[in-house]
């Protein structure tokens, strides 16, 4: 069966922006002048995703407004000649994907929020993607997933190595052995495990070709760390009865997620802008020579 539709979770509380986020989703932070959502939406489109459910909490309505039509600002802007920039903001409305919209009343995790997608998604192998994750390769990460299940119809989760110290922040998978370069076989998941009981460096990275067998499982699946639910628990109890793939991606993340990653990506996106990169990479060469004395 074809994957068709994609989940994208955008229900968080968004702390760690904080003062930022305390009246805007952190998903509408921009990185150089597009909101990270947006990033996510066009990844999918790009994959040939037809149909996304976007998981909204309190304080979302921006997501929405973002994607929908401004008459009042596209007139103006014609009737000012921007028209560079009337098409950018039209752009956005005719990505030529179809958004839906559903709510997820409290913070009660990941696997809560996509759990909230089991009526959209009905019978269909579908993608889950966050937006923490910006990936950049030459075929997107999703269509790599939607690629393995052609050859695969399993369920596939994108992984990637990380430094040691740094897996408690992650899912982390126990790797059983690879059937072809790059797919492994996993023997389990387990959500943010203490850095010495970690059974690998292998980090669940944002982005997850689930079957709809998930939504059976996580109907039931008890909180876990955090006393939240975790999609990472109910993937370890998908696999014991399905084969659970990981996927090791080899191309480039941008952990938008945080500060000081979102500050990197803001640089790194800002010196491949044609409007903003002569100018950031001369201030960038200055800076560090400022710096470095
Ligand atoms: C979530 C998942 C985790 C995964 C991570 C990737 O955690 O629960 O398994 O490794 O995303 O970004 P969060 O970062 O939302 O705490």
């Amino acid at each position: 069966m074809k994957v068709r539709k994609a989940v994208i979770p955008a229900a968080g509380l968004g702390t760690r922006f904080l003062p930022a986020t305390k009246a805007m989703p952190k998903e509408m932070l921009p990185i150089v002048d597009k909101p990270t959502i947006q990033f996510i939406v066009e990844e999918a489109k790009k994959a040939g995703i037809e149909d996304i459910l976007i998981v909204n909490g309190k304080n979302k309505r921006s997501i929405e407004n973002h994607f929908d039509s401004n008459p009042e600002l596209e007139q103006d802007l014609k009737s000012t000649g921007k028209i560079e920039l009337l098409n950018l903001t039209q752009e956005v409305t005719d990505l030529g994907v179809n958004l839906y919209y559903t709510r997820q009343p409290y913070p009660a995790g990941l696997g809560d929020a996509i759990y909230r997608a089991r009526s959209f998604v009905g019978n269909e192998p579908f993608v889950v993607m966050l937006g923490d994750d910006l990936m950049r390769d030459k075929v997107p990460l999703t269509k790599q997933l939607m690629n393995d299940y052609d050859k695969t119809h399993a369920s596939t989760i994108a992984v990637m190595k990380v430094p040691h110290e740094e897996v408690s922040k992650y899912g982390v998978i126990a790797p059983e052995d690879e059937i072809e370069p790059g797919l492994i076989n996993v023997k389990s998941f387990v959500e943010k495990p203490a850095v010495e009981d970690a059974p690998s460096d292998y980090a669940i990275i944002g982005r997850y070709l689930l079957t709809p067998e998930i939504f059976d499982i996580l109907e039931h699946t008890k909180p876990g760390r955090g006393g939240e639910v975790q999609l990472t628990d109910a993937i370890d109890t998908m696999n014991k009865t399905q084969r659970v793939f990981a996927h090791v991606f080899k191309g480039q993340r941008f952990d938008v997620g945080n500060k000081e990653g979102y500050l990197e990506t803001s640089i790194q996106y800002g010196l491949r802008h044609p409007e903003t990169r002569d100018a950031l990479k001369k201030y960038i060469i200055e800076l560090g020579k400022k710096l470095s004395k």
